[in-house]
């Protein structure tokens, strides 16, 4: 049995087009079968379309409050029978409730080494840092904006004569690597969170 994605996003979706690609595999332990997008216009949403996979469109805007989409959203996740919930570039913030609705079975993509980071406008921030290196970080997601144990990191360097978008395509490429392979580390039981941290099992 193939664990069951549901993926989120509101926008590009090729964080979502990587989790396709690595499903097409047989050998791939986990189907998606849900993509909900808070955004009708997301481009994303046509790499589910052409891969046959359901989409729902909720539009945040039209609910009371935040908690009260995360409860639309929770409800479809939960017909739809997916084991996993994938964030995607997925902007907006989740209340609390969603993040323990969903607890270990919640995870997230991030453009930096986390915990160093956090929020949007990443890139940007680097460069004026001057940090060296940066990469990206999928997590397990906790009610605190981009934290949660970590599962998966890779670095890229920052070069002389980078760009925001430069940094953002190298980030990018290790980014389409990262998903698949933490979403196969969870499908395939290999991962334990002990005090909040994640540790890998053995083959
Ligand atoms: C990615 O950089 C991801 O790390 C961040 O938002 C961006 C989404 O890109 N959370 P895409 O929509 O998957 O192309």
């Amino acid at each position: 049995m193939k664990l069951k994605l549901a993926v989120l996003i509101s926008g590009r979706g090729s964080n979502l087009k990587s989790l396709i690609d690595a499903s097409s595999h047989k050998d791939f332990p986990a189907e998606i079968v849900l993509v909900i997008s808070n955004k009708q216009t997301a481009p994303g949403l046509d790499f589910a379309k052409k891969a046959g996979i359901a989409t729902i469109i909720l539009d945040h805007k039209k609910y009371p409050s935040r908690e009260e989409f995360d409860k639309a959203m929770s409800a479809e996740i939960e017909k739809s029978s997916a084991g996993l919930v994938c964030l995607a570039g997925f902007m907006r913030l989740l209340s609390p409730w969603f993040a323990e609705r969903w607890h270990n079975k919640l995870i997230n993509i991030h453009p930096s080494l986390l915990p160093a980071f956090k929020g949007i406008d990443v890139h940007k921030r680097v460069l004026e840092s001057g940090v060296k290196t940066t990469g990206c970080t999928v997590h397990f997601v906790r009610p605190e904006m981009d934290s949660g144990p970590i599962i998966i990191q890779a670095e890229v360097p920052v070069l002389p004569g980078d760009t925001e978008d430069k940094i953002a395509a190298r980030v990018l490429a290790e980014e389409h690597k990262c998903y698949p392979a933490a979403v196969k580390l969870i499908a395939e039981g290999r991962l334990k969170i002990k005090n909040e941290q994640v540790v890998i099992t053995a083959d």
